[in-house]
C-alpha cells in the first residue's frame, strides 16, 4: 500500500485548483438513472468514490465511459434493470444507497446491501427508508439487503427528524417522477443539494426550493438526459485553506464559491488571518497574531463536520484554548489519538474536544482511519518538525483529486511512496 512522506515545516504559497465536488457529483451520477439516453457530466473528479458509485450503476445496467484526462463522465442508460447492490460496494461507500430513490422512481423496486455502522458513527437509513414509505413504498430486511417495494409511488408531505443530506437527495429522486405533489420539511441545504436540484430541473423536474428547508416536486411523468457540470468541492477548498493557514503561507484557492465556505471564512478571520474573496476564489494570509477559535459543527450554512478534523489540525497549532463540539457524527474525533502522537494537546469529554495550541507539533508515524480525518494528518504533517510517514492514504483517495501534485504546487515537500509494509 502505498503511503505519503511529508517533510514538514514548509510554508505554502501560491495557488491551486480546486476539483468538481465529491458529494455532488455522487447523487448527480447516480440521479441519470432517471431517464433513458445519454447523460454528459462534466467536472467530475477522478476519485475511488466516483469508481465506486459508476460500477454501482452498472450493476443496475448503465454504460459508463470516464475521461480521467477530462473529467467528463458519459452514462448511458437502456435497459434498466433491478438487481442487488453488493456489500462490497456498500461496505467502501454508503451513497451506494442514493440509488434506492431512481430505482423506486423508476422500477418501483430497489434491492441494496444495508450499510451497517462506518468509522465515524452509526449512521443509520432509517430517514430515507421512512420517506420512501411516506411515499408507497413497503420497505423489508431480507438477508442483509434492503429491498423497497412499490406498486405506486405517490406525492406525500413527509418531515425529516433530522437533517440529512443523503435522506434529503434521495428522497428528492424518489420522488420526482411520483405521482402528484411531494413536500419534503426539514432538508438539508447543502450546496450538494441544490447542485443535484440544478440537475433534476435541467432534466424536466418540477422542483422548488431546493436550497431552503422545504423542497416542493411536482411529479412528471417523464425525464430527459441532461449534460452538467458539477460544482466545485467546497470541503477541498476548504482543506487548502488551512492547509494555507497551518503552515502560515499565502495560498490562493482558485476555481471555487467562496460562499459555500461562509462558515469557515469567519472562523479564520476571527482567528486572526486575513481572508480576501473575488467571484471564484479565496486567499488566506498570514496573521501576525492568531487566537483559537470555538466552533460547533451544525449542518450547512453552519460549520461543516468535513472540516472539523482538517481545522483541528490548524488549532493544535493556535496559542491558547480552543474547543470544537461535533454534533453531526458521534465518533468522529479518530484523529485526536495519531495528532496527540504528533505531540498535540487535545482533550476529549464526549462530543468536545479541547485543544491547546502547541509550539510546534512533531513528525510521527501516523494512520488515516478516514478521509477527513486523513486530511487533518496531512495538514499536520505539512506544520511538523521532521518527515511524517502516514500509512493507509486509500482513504484520501476517496475525497482529494492529485492531492500530491496539488501539494507540490504549492511548495510542500511531499512524496506518495510506492507500496509499503501495512
Ligand atoms: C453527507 C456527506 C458527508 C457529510 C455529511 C454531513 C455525502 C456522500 N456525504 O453524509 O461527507 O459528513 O453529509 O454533512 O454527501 N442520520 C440518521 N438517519 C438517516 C440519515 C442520517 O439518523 O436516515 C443521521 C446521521 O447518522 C448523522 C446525521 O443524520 O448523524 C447527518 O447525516 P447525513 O446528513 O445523512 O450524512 P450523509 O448524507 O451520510
Amino acid at each position: 500500500m502505498d503511503f505519503y512522506k511529508i517533510k514538514g515545516g514548509k510554508k505554502l504559497n501560491g495557488e491551486v485548483a480546486v476539483s468538481g465536488a465529491k458529494n455532488a457529483a455522487l447523487p448527480i451520477i447516480v440521479a441519470s438513472l432517471l431517464a433513458d439516453g445519454e447523460t454528459v457530466l462534466s467536472n467530475v473528479p477522478n476519485l475511488m468514490d466516483i469508481k465506486t458509485i459508476t460500477r454501482v450503476i452498472e450493476c443496475l445496467g448503465a454504460e459508463t465511459d470516464y475521461d480521467a484526462e477530462k473529467n467528463v463522465l458519459r452514462i448511458r442508460v437502456e435497459n434498466l434493470r433491478c438487481a442487488e447492490v453488493p456489500y462490497d460496494l456498500v461496505k467502501t461507500m454508503r451513497a451506494s444507497v442514493y440509488v434506492m430513490g431512481p430505482m423506486l422512481a423508476r422500477l418501483g423496486i430497489a434491492d441494496v446491501s444495508l450499510p451497517g455502522g462506518c468509522a465515524i458513527g452509526e449512521r443509520p437509513i432509517d430517514i430515507h427508508l421512512a420517506g420512501f414509505e411516506a411515499l408507497g413504498a413497503e420497505i423489508d430486511i431480507e438477508h442483509g439487503n434492503v429491498v423497497a417495494r412499490a406498486r405506486k409511488m405517490r406525492g406525500a408531505n413527509f418531515i425529516m427528524k433530522k437533517v440529512s443530506v443523503g435522506a434529503t437527495v434521495n428522497l428528492m429522486m424518489a420522488a420526482v417522477l411520483a405521482e402528484g405533489e411531494t413536500v419534503l420539511e426539514n432538508c438539508a441545504m447543502e450546496p450538494d443539494v441544490v447542485d443535484l436540484g440544478r440537475f433534476l430541473v435541467k432534466m424536466g423536474a418540477k422542483i422548488n426550493g431546493f436550497g431552503t428547508e422545504r423542497i416542493v416536486i411536482q411529479g412528471v411523468k417523464k425525464l430527459s438526459p441532461a449534460s452538467y457540470s458539477i460544482m466545485p468541492d467546497r470541503i477541498e477548498a476548504g482543506t487548502y485553506l488551512l492547509a494555507g493557514a497551518i503552515t502560515r503561507g499565502d495560498v490562493k484557492v482558485n476555481r471555487m464559491e467562496p460562499d459555500h465556505i461562509g462558515a469557515l471564512r469567519e472562523t479564520l478571520g476571527e482567528m486572526g488571518f486575513r481572508i480576501e474573496n473575488g467571484k471564484d476564489w479565496t486567499r488566506i494570509i498570514p496573521a501576525t497574531k492568531l487566537t483559537g477559535a470555538y466552533i460547533k459543527t451544525l449542518p450547512y450554512p453552519g460549520f461543516p463536520t468535513d472540516l472539523q478534523a482538517p481545522l483541528m489540525s490548524l488549532l493544535t497549532t493556535v496559542p491558547g484554548i480552543s474547543v470544537i463540539s461535533e454534533t453531526i457524527f458521534e465518533n468522529r474525533f479518530t484523529h485526536v489519538g495519531e495528532l496527540r502522537r504528533m505531540g498535540a494537546s487535545i482533550d476529549v469529554e464526549g462530543n468536545m474536544a479541547i485543544i491547546k495550541g502547541v509550539k510546534r507539533l512533531s513528525s510521527a508515524p501516523v494512520m488515516m482511519s478516514d478521509l477527513r480525518a486523513g486530511a487533518a494528518l496531512v495538514l499536520a504533517a505539512l506544520a511538523a518538525k521532521g518527515t511524517t510517514e502516514i500509512r493507509r492514504i486509500y482513504h484520501s483517495d476517496r475525497g482529494y483529486e492529485k492531492l500530491t501534485e496539488k501539494l507540490l504546487g504549492l511548495g510542500a515537500d511531499i512524496e506518495r511512496v510506492k507500496g509499503g509494509t501495512f
